[in-house]
């Protein structure tokens, strides 16, 4: 079966190259609000931000920090609503989404990124759906929030729980997808007793990329291959069209690619192009990519 990829360097939070109800499944890791290593992108993408982490400076108020967090989720929504809109009925969306601690304003704090995104998606039309929690390899537990527990480690009471886990919510748009009697495209991509048995369980136990792979990979803090493949495999067919408008270095145009669904990625920072297409030809079907650039 001959799928297609398009690579669109834009911002998904306008997706006109996608027509209404055009996608079965979107499989994404956004920039996580409240973590240092994407406050630029977010201030890109709303240059207010940046303003109001200098007004933080200035005043030190809690509802500048409120407002903060507000205007990165905001922009996010954005792409959430945008997403509603291409998603066909049925079509699910997955969103790997960890949440933030940060001492901010002179306060260690969480940020919980998956309440604030299940808030908006189902403001948005979306149908929550049980969530799986993907449980990485621990790190060192917080001591007021600096990393190691130190010498007072057995001390209470100001040590932190450690995240250790991050959250794949999913949604649905409207109502379970139907499909003719004994569609073929279904039957060929059922999965096995076992990976049904291991995949449709809250917590999964998967290696991160941290531990496989480049610099240049970590640097857009890619997921792994094993995760795309599952939530591929559960939640779309082959020849559905897989969406990631948050796409990164490609793993998700990766893992349409090697499961023989059609996919659409988009990504605003260019300089990833490289690693997209290492990433990708390492796919050697990926006959029918194309790369395109939105002009403004
Ligand atoms: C967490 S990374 C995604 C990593 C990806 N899952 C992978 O495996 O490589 C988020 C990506 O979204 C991109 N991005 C942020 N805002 C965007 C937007 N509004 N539209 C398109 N891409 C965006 C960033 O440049 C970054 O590469």
């Amino acid at each position: 079966m001959q799928t297609q990829h398009k690579v669109i360097l834009a911002n998904s939070q306008q997706m006109p190259e996608i027509a209404d109800s055009a996608i079965h499944l979107m499989v994404t890791s956004p920039p996580y609000p409240m973590i240092k290593m994407w406050d630029t992108q977010f201030a890109t993408l709303n240059p207010q931000i940046a303003t109001l982490w200098q007004k933080l400076e200035a005043d030190s108020e809690e509802e500048t920090v409120t407002q903060i967090y507000n205007a990165m989720h905001e922009a996010l929504a954005r792409t959430w609503r945008e997403t509603y809109r291409v998603l066909a009925d049925g079509g699910i969306a997955c969103i790997n989404i960890g949440d933030a601690t940060r001492t901010v304003n002179g306060k260690f704090r969480l940020f919980p990124n998956h309440s604030r995104i299940i808030e908006h998606c189902e403001k948005s039309g979306f149908t929550t759906l049980p969530y799986i929690l993907w449980k990485k390899p621990t790190t060192k537990p917080k001591y007021k929030g600096k990393g190691a527990f130190l010498g007072s480690g057995f001390l209470p009471p100001n040590a932190y729980v450690t995240l250790d886990c991050e959250f794949i919510l999913l949604f649905r748009k409207g109502k379970l997808r139907r499909f003719p009697p004994n569609d073929p495209r279904r039957y060929e991509s059922a999965f096995t007793k076992q990976q049904r048995d291991e995949w449709f369980t809250q917590i999964w136990n998967v290696i991160g990329t941290r531990q496989t792979t480049s610099q240049l990979e970590r640097r857009t803090a890619a997921y792994p291959d094993e995760i795309v493949d599952r939530l591929i495999r559960m939640f779309s067919v082959k020849g559905d069209t897989v969406l990631d408008p948050f796409l990164g270095s490609g793993t998700t145009v990766k893992g349409a690619i090697k499961n023989k669904r059609n996919s659409i990625g988009y990504e605003t920072d260019e300089t990833l192009l490289p690693l997209i297409r290492k990433k990708i030809n390492l796919e050697p079907s990926a006959c029918n990519l194309s790369i395109t650039k939105r002009e403004n």
